[in-house]
C-alpha cells in the first residue's frame, strides 16, 4: 500500500486522502503552509497520521529556516509549531508530536545548526517508525479479543491511512486476519466526510479483508439481527477518566452496542492518551464547515440554501460504554488508563 506520509528528499509526501478512492494521488508539500493546509483540509487525517505529519512539518520548517544561530532557529520554529497546532483542535497526537519535536530541538541546542536540522528529520522519522510499531503491538493484544468467524463493526477510518501504517482499530482486524481468523468487517460510511466508505472500505479491499459497507443509520438493525459480534474504533483523544473522543457517530455506535450486549472497544496508542484532560467534557471538539453537510463532498447540493447546520467532527463516548481500551501495553478497562499511563 502507498505510505500515508513519508519524508522524501527534503519534502513531505502525503497520500491525498481527500481524493480516495477515485484517485490515488501523492501530494508533495515543500513548505510548512502547505503541510498545515493538508491537515486542515483532511488530505491527511486520523490522529496518529496528523501527529507524524506535524512532526515532519516541524522538520521541514527547520530545513527551510535561514536562521544563523540557535535562537533564530528556535524563534522560526516556534512560528511553525503555532501554525501546525492551529490546524485541528481535537486529536491530541498533533500537540503531542509538536511537543516532542520542541523537546528534541531543545536537547540538540548545543549542536551546530546543520546537526540540529538533521536531528529533527531523524526524530520525525522515529515518530513515524514508532507509530507503526505501536500499531502492530496493539494488533497483537487486540487480536486476542476476536474469535474465528466474527464480524467487527468499525466507524470512520482508524486504519493504515489514519496512522503511519497498519492502523489502530484496523490494525487489530489486520492482526486477527494475519493469524488466519476468518473475520469480516462492517464499515459505517461515516457521514459527512465518508471516511468509512472512501477509506476503510478501500483500505480493507486492498488487503483482501472482507468488508461490507453500510450507511450510518443501518448499524442498529445489523446489531439487532445478530450480524455484529464486536465493535472496534479508534480515538482522537482519551481523557484521564477513560472518556474517548472519536469521529462523530462513534457515541451512537457505542450506545447501540450497549443496547444489544455487543462489546465496544477502542484501540489507541499512548500518544492519544491525554492525562492533562480530566474528562471528555474538557475535550475541544472541532466544528467544521457546514458545507460538508449541505453538499455531497462539495459536488452536489443536498440541502436547501441557508438551512441551519450543526457539524461537529467528533463526539465523546463516556468510559462506561467502553469494554476496553486496546493499547500497545495491553487491553485495559477505561478507568485503568490513568494508572497504566501516568
Ligand atoms: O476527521 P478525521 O478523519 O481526522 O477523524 C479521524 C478519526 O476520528 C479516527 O477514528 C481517529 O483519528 C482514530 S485514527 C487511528
Amino acid at each position: 500500500m502507498v505510505p500515508t506520509v513519508c519524508w522524501h528528499e527534503g519534502a513531505i509526501r502525503l497520500l491525498d486522502q481527500s481524493r480516495l478512492p477515485e484517485h490515488v494521488e501523492i501530494l508533495e508539500c515543500r513548505d510548512v503552509e502547505s503541510v498545515a493546509r493538508a491537515i486542515r483540509e483532511l488530505k491527511v487525517r486520523g490522529a496518529p497520521a496528523i501527529g507524524v505529519t506535524a512532526a515532519m512539518g516541524v522538520a521541514l520548517g527547520a530545513q527551510l529556516s535561514e536562521a544563523e544561530n540557535y535562537f533564530q532557529l528556535e524563534n522560526d520554529l516556534s512560528g511553525v509549531c503555532e501554525l501546525l497546532a492551529a490546524t485541528r483542535p481535537t486529536a491530541v497526537n498533533l500537540f503531542w508530536a509538536i511537543e516532542r519535536m520542541k523537546r528534541t530541538l531543545h536537547e540538540l541546542r548545543s549542536q551546530p545548526l546543520s546537526a540540529i536540522k538533521t536531528g529533527l528529520v531523524r526524530e520525525s522519522q522515529s515518530i513515524l517508525e514508532e507509530d507503526i510499531a505501536l500499531c502492530k503491538a496493539m494488533g497483537r493484544h487486540g487480536a486476542r479479543l476476536i474469535e474465528d468467524g466474527q464480524t467487527i463493526l468499525t466507524h470512520c477510518n482508524a486504519g493504515a491511512l489514519a496512522t503511519a501504517g497498519y492502523g489502530t482499530a484496523l490494525g487489530v482486524v489486520r492482526a486477527a486476519w494475519e493469524e488466519g481468523k476468518r473475520i469480516q468487517v462492517i464499515a459505517d460510511e461515516t457521514r459527512p466526510v465518508l471516511q468509512g466508505a472512501r477509506l476503510t472500505a478501500w483500505e480493507l479491499m486492498q488487503d483482501g479483508i472482507p468488508v461490507t459497507l453500510i450507511t450510518d443509520g443501518m448499524a442498529g438493525i445489523m446489531m439487532r439481527q445478530g450480524k455484529v459480534q464486536l465493535c472496534i474504533v479508534g480515538a482522537d483523544r482519551i481523557a484521564a477518566n477513560g472518556d474517548v473522543a472519536n469521529k462523530i457517530g462513534t457515541y451512537s455506535v457505542a450506545v447501540l452496542a450497549r443496547a444489544h450486549g455487543i462489546p465496544f472497544y477502542v484501540a489507541a496508542p499512548y500518544s492519544t492518551i491525554d492525562l492533562k484532560t480530566p474528562s471528555g467534557n474538557d475535550i475541544a471538539i472541532e466544528q467544521r464547515n457546514p458545507q460538508e453537510v449541505t453538499t455531497m463532498l462539495g459536488d452536489r447540493i443536498i440541502a436547501p440554501k441557508g438551512v441551519s447546520v450543526y457539524n461537529p467532527a467528533f463526539d465523546v463516548t463516556p468510559a462506561e460504554f467502553i469494554a476496553g481500551i486496546i493499547t500497545e501495553r495491553g487491553v485495559f478497562r477505561p478507568h485503568e488508563v490513568l494508572r497504566h499511563f501516568s
